[in-house]
């Protein structure tokens, strides 16, 4: 089993990085884990490098021409996806938008676990929504879980957090268990 970690903030060693790498360390010691960076992709934005083709053609230009098809590519590779984000003025950041505003993502996320971490103090049941409405709707993606943790300005404080430690353990076994249903139809 492949469990992969997006992380999108961009501080890279911030509360969101190590919240993941907890989460990470608490799936089953055989899974094979990694964790990226959103931010370590090139992803334009929906119009940013064309004139809207697609309505007309059904085809993103721009996704030859910038990093949004290597990551969605990466992601594909991958069992279990978890999405950790913390919420920039009440949402999910621009870059994330960014990466789920293109559509088509049904071609790489039909029907993966994906799981979401979201560091937030407020916002996060709206950055839970942009999420979770994308995912369902556009991706077709199977939600096993979501969590909101506490967010700090402070790198690595969210994850000493005993609020968090709960809640990753709660989103870690609620990943076991769909995985055990969906993959050897066995429930916990
Ligand atoms: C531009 C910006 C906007 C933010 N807006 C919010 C917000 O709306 N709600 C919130 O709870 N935290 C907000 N924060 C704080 C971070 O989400 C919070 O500190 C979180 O722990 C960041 O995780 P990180 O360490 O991975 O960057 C904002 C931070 C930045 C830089």
């Amino acid at each position: 089993m492949k469990a992969l970690a997006l992380c999108c903030s961009p501080r890279k060693e911030g509360n969101t990085s190590k919240a993941l790498s907890l989460l990470l360390e608490k799936l089953p010691a055989d899974w094979q884990k990694e964790m990226i960076n959103l931010h370590d992709f090139d992803i334009k934005a929906c119009g940013e490098l064309c004139n809207a083709e697609c309505l007309r053609e059904d085809v993103c230009k721009v996704d030859a021409l910038n990093e949004r098809v290597r990551l969605l590519e990466k992601l594909k590779s991958a069992d279990v996806i978890v999405i950790g984000t913390p919420t920039y003025n009440t949402d999910i950041p621009s870059k994330l938008r960014t990466l789920l505003e293109r559509g088509y993502l049904e071609n790489y996320l039909k029907n993966k676990v994906v799981a979401l971490l979201i560091v937030s103090n407020l916002g996060g049941v709206k950055a839970l929504c942009t999420l979770t409405s994308s995912l369902i709707l556009d991706a077709q993606a199977i939600i096993a879980g979501a969590v909101i943790v506490p967010g700090y300005r402070e790198g690595g404080k969210t994850v000493n957090d005993s609020k968090t430690q709960m809640l990753i353990d709660y989103l870690a076994k609620r990943i076991i268990e769909v995985v055990n249903l969906m993959y050897y139809c066995q429930p916990c």
